[in-house]
């Protein structure tokens, strides 16, 4: 029997030795006092190395000790180093990690041929098969599944229900011994997370000749919380019923077990409704933003190409049987009242506002003012909607979304006005009020249980309604005091659309950092929850798509901070070790690749230093406020890689915070330009540029502050028709004594487009 070798994990370490700026939430958005995760991932390492207690992390990882490497040739001041070989690892490499793990000596040697024993019931063959698969998959081994009892001794995997198994729901109990594995469960649920901790251990097991050696062991476990959700946004951008049905996939081999699917917003409507096509044949198309996408004509029409698409209902169905296949919940979101432009833009009748409707489905993010009206036949319609909808999610929930609506157009409507006095409702803000009640009301009916973002619980709700807190706990504390349950799924921590790290190799996204360290720490029952913890189903992470143009970003954006969530939602509070889950990562990345699963490495990248006469990348800048920063993706080229700029939309203004101007002679600067397409209200009329003066604009660059006369300036004359990103004619410096702070901000005719910097140099 091999010797137990699971595990086989670097110790990290990060040594900050030249002070890497890295950019991090403010404190008051983490909470005030926390320490970052930059400082987090530092202080992990610097305990670990040489202190003798993390003895069980062991051997040395091969291949060099990293994941990826995914930063530039800049000179790396951080060392991320592996220990020496220390002592035969004995904590298997699983995520979530268990509630109780022995590990027991010798285990199971898994060959072809051995036989996987499968119990009574069509749920549990079907479970026996997926695991054979996985490892066949994974592993190359190929286990022969039977059915019926398994002879003692027989070193047979034998999975099957068992009245004597652990009794919460979800649980199950592992026992791995040279005789054979067992693994049983109360309910086919608890029996599938087995076998998905089973695959686990054989997907990292050490292979000997054409035999993997499992370790002996026994796991009794079960999950802290009944709610472990991801949200995914196919609104904002549209992914294959395929991806769908494999980001399913691997949300079950972390325990995951609720999928949100966001399946309506503003930009876009995905969901076959037979009673109302337009919802799809209008709906779920656009014009991208920019002057890009307007340039990119369809031979096929003659006009600008369109960027959608939609989930068919017998497309609905297979993803929902596979979901139940996978022991996954799909919570459907149809957003409402308000993000629902897409499909006022198919039926206007529905709108509060129809003047004011944007023609065709718009490209723009943010919050939009428009909202449904609440005349009976828009509820007819929203009913009918409902009543598709319930019939192909058999789950409890239906998310009817809640959020964000700004009353102002029911305040304007006249009609809206006119209903209101007739039913009663003082003032706008009740009227979201009765929309959500009478939804609520409607699905009660039906048998099913109304989700919702934190808004709705201001609405007045039936007692079952449930709240998914996004707006920090609050709504959570305020939700669970008044009787429902909750979810938490608040931003910035749980919102997946932030980028995970700093690194300029990052892609587009939300552009504070919310690192896998970040997530990992979440807790999920603080102060004033925890005497509410019976209210508090779970937790949620919420993938939003707008900067999340390609399904391989949608699963960059999601693992590993999910595996994260994952831990958070399913392990014991008491277990949470970010140091232990960091030795755990190696091995869930070797499944990742095994998989074919996208994945971000940042956790393991080492700080990112740039030497003074390297290319400064956008995200190597600071920029100079942090109103609303993105990591934004170029709109150019169509085909082909697009720059990634670092920029806050509401003041793009950029800090280099020292540049030797003794030694600096001239400064290169390349530059994109991006559309506004961003809903944001009145902070747009707060947006300032200086005045140009030709009629492209310059870049200004000024030293020590951004006021004054500029030092330099860069026509962007050569830019202006290019899409993409241009590399600006280089500018020559003057002699300045010593380092100084650079900023550099452009003065623009408008607002549309947005100059953006892509990276810049200084030569000596
Ligand atoms: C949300 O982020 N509007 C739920």
């Amino acid at each position: 029997m091999a010797a137990l070798l699971l595990n086989q994990v670097p110790k990290l370490q990060r040594i900050d030795v030249a002070g890497i700026r890295t950019k991090t939430l403010p404190r008051s958005r983490l909470g005030g006092g926390e320490v970052t995760a930059r400082e987090r991932v530092a202080a992990a390492g610097d305990e670990g190395v040489g202190s003798g207690s993390h003895a069980r992390y062991g051997a040395r990882f091969a291949a060099g000790c990293l994941g990826p490497r995914r930063t530039a040739a800049a000179a790396l001041t951080v060392l991320l180093a592996c220990t020496a070989p220390l002592a035969v690892a004995v904590t298997p490499a699983l995520i979530p990690a268990p509630a109780h793990l022995e590990v027991q000596g010798e285990g199971l040697t898994l060959r072809d041929g051995l036989e996987i024993r499968v119990g009574a019931g069509r749920e549990v063959a079907a479970i026996g098969r997926y695991l054979a698969a996985l490892i066949r998959a994974s592993r190359g081994i190929a286990l022969a599944l039977r059915s019926g009892a398994v002879a003692p001794g027989a070193g047979a995997i034998d999975l099957r229900l068992d009245a004597d198994a652990p009794a919460g729901e979800e649980s199950y109990r592992l026992e791995i011994a040279p005789a054979g594995a067992r693994v049983t469960a109360h309910d086919p649920h608890g029996l599938f997370y087995g076998a998905m901790t089973l695959w686990q251990l054989a997907s990292s097991a050490p292979r000997q000749g054409t035999e993997l050696a499992l370790p002996g062991l026994r796991i009794e476990d079960a999950p802290r919380f009944r709610w472990r959700g991801l949200m995914l946004d196919s609104a904002r951008h549209f992914q294959s019923p395929e991806f769908v049905m494999r980001y399913i996939d691997w949300m079950a081999l972390h325990k995951l077990n609720v999928l949100s699917w966001h399946l309506t917003d503003d930009q876009g409507w995905r969901l076959e409704i037979r009673k109302y096509p337009r919802l799809t044949s209008v709906g779920a198309w656009r014009v991208p933003a920019g002057r890009a996408a307007q340039r990119d004509i369809d031979p096929a029409t003659g006009r600008p190409r369109l960027y959608g698409g939609f989930y068919t209902q017998a497309q609905v169905r297979r993803i929902v049987a596979h979901a139940r296949a996978r022991y996954v919940t799909i919570v459907p979101e149809i957003d409402l009242p308000a993000h629902a432009t897409a499909a006022l833009v198919a039926y206007p009748t529905l709108a509060a506002q129809p003047a004011e409707l944007p023609r065709a489905v718009p490209a723009d993010w943010g919050t939009y003012p428009h909202l449904l009206n609440i005349d009976e036949a828009t509820f007819r319609f929203v009913e009918d909607v409902l009543d598709e909808v319930m019939a192909l999610f058999p789950g409890p929930y239906l998310h009817v979304g809640g959020d964000e609506a700004v009353t102002g157009q029911w305040q304007a409507s006249p009609a809206v006005r006119a209903r209101m006095q007739e039913l009663g409702i003082p003032d706008a803000g009740g009227v979201q009020g009765y929309f959500e009640r009478r939804l609520g009301d409607y699905l009660s009916a039906h048998g099913r249980r109304l989700a919702g973002w934190d808004e709705i619980v201001a609405a007045g709700l039936g007692a079952n309604a449930t709240v998914l807190s996004w707006r920090g706990v609050r709504g959570a504390i305020v939700a669970a005091q008044a009787g429902h349950d909750t979810v938490l799924a608040p931003d910035p921590l749980m919102y997946l659309d932030h980028r995970q790290g700093a690194s300029p190799a990052e892609p587009p996204g939300r552009g504070a950092v919310i690192s896998t360290a970040d997530l990992y720490h979440f807790e999920v029952l603080p102060g004033e929850l925890a005497a509410l913890s019976q209210h508090v189903l779970g937790v949620q992470a919420n993938l939003w798509t707008e900067h999340v143009r390609t399904e391989e970003r949608a699963a960059y954006m999601t693992w590993p901070r999910a595996a994260a969530l994952a831990e958070v939602a399913w392990s014991p509070q008491a277990s949470r070790d970010w140091d232990s889950f960091l030795a755990r990562l190696p091995a869930e990345f070797d499944r990742y690749r095994t998989l074919g699963i996208h994945y971000s490495a940042d956790v393991f990248a080492p700080l990112r230093h740039v030497a003074p006469f390297e290319r400064h990348m956008s995200q190597d800048l600071r920029t100079c406020t942090d109103k609303v920063v993105l990591n934004l993706e170029d709109d150019a080229p169509r085909v082909g890689a697009r720059a990634v700029f670092l920029i806050d939309i509401e003041n793009p203004c950029w800090i280099l915070p020292a540049a030797d101007l003794t030694q600096a002679r001239a400064l290169t600067v390349a530059v994109g330009q991006v559309p506004f397409n961003y809903q944001i209200g009145r902070d747009r009329d707060a947006i300032r540029f200086d005045a140009p003066h030709t009629a492209a604009g310059e870049l200004e660059v000024r030293a020590d502050g951004c006021d004054g006369a500029p030092l330099a300036v860069l026509p962007l004359a050569p830019a202006a028709d290019n899409d993409a990103v241009t590399v600006l004619p280089r500018v020559a410096l003057p002699r300045l004594a010593g380092s100084h702070e650079l900023c550099l901000r452009f003065a623009q005719p408008g607002l549309d487009p947005l100059w953006a910097i892509d990276w810049l140099q200084l030569s000596p």
